[in-house]
């Protein structure tokens, strides 16, 4: 068996993810390095789609680069498809997602999709989540309170420095999260007074896991 790097496996899965994309639509897109081989897939088809709905001004810059026409999503209706990678995803499809920043924009477009199509090699793939940190983001004034309520829940919460939002917030990156129930963990995070959105996604959880493994691209439902 040949062992591939990581970004073999990244450019393998985003590769097969093109399967997914319907003709003559607008397709949701995500953020990061593996959606960055994706948007380069995406290039070599674009003439077959409408164009995308992006999930951060990192993504929006690639696919204008390659010509592929960026909407709106508040201007667009239901979207058939959208696609990211995640951070961390078990075997429910539940994520953490959020590494680079971008979850708030991400749980919008994915919330605006019939499906969601998870991309990611297989040290993403791990039996309970929690080894990556959740990122929250946090509107400013509430970041002490935020902090203090996340610590409550077991959390140790790091203040991402240097770091703004695309939305104008800030992130803390939460340490040591025991999820249990990533469903009720995530809920309780919303909950606090300041948060934005987290970057658990298990209300919304993919529906289908393209994983790139050395023995080749595993599809997981
Ligand atoms: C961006 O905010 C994240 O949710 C990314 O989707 C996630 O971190 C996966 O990124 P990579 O593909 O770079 O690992």
């Amino acid at each position: 068996m040949t062992t591939l790097t990581q970004d073999d496996k990244k450019r393998a899965v985003a590769r097969k993810a093109i399967d997914f994309v319907p003709d003559n639509a607008l397709i949701g897109v995500g953020t990061g390095s593996t959606v960055n081989f994706f948007i380069d897939e995406l290039a070599r088809i674009k003439g077959r789609i409408d164009g995308c709905v992006s999930s951060s001004d990192a993504s929006t810059a690639r696919l204008k680069a390659h010509g592929i026409p960026v909407f709106e999503l508040t201007n667009i209706g239901e979207l058939p498809v959208y696609i990211d990678g995640a951070d961390e995803i078990n075997h429910s499809l539940h994520m953490i997602k959020g590494g680079g920043g971008a979850l708030t924009r991400e749980k919008i477009v994915a919330a605006s999709a019939q499906e969601f199509i998870c991309i990611a090699d297989e040290a993403k793939y791990v039996a309970k989540l929690g080894t990556f940190p959740v990122a929250v983001e946090v509107i400013p004034m509430a970041r002490s309170l935020v902090a203090r309520e996340l610590v409550h829940l077991g959390g140790h919460p790091e203040w991402r420095q240097g770091f703004v939002t695309d939305n104008g917030n800030l992130i803390l990156d939460v340490h040591n999260l025991e999820i249990l129930k990533p469903v009720e963990m995530e809920t309780a995070i919303n909950q606090i007074p300041g948060v934005v959105c987290c970057g658990i996604f298990a209300r919304q959880h993919a529906h289908v896991l393209l994983l790139g493994t050395d023995s080749g691209v595993k599809e997981i439902r």
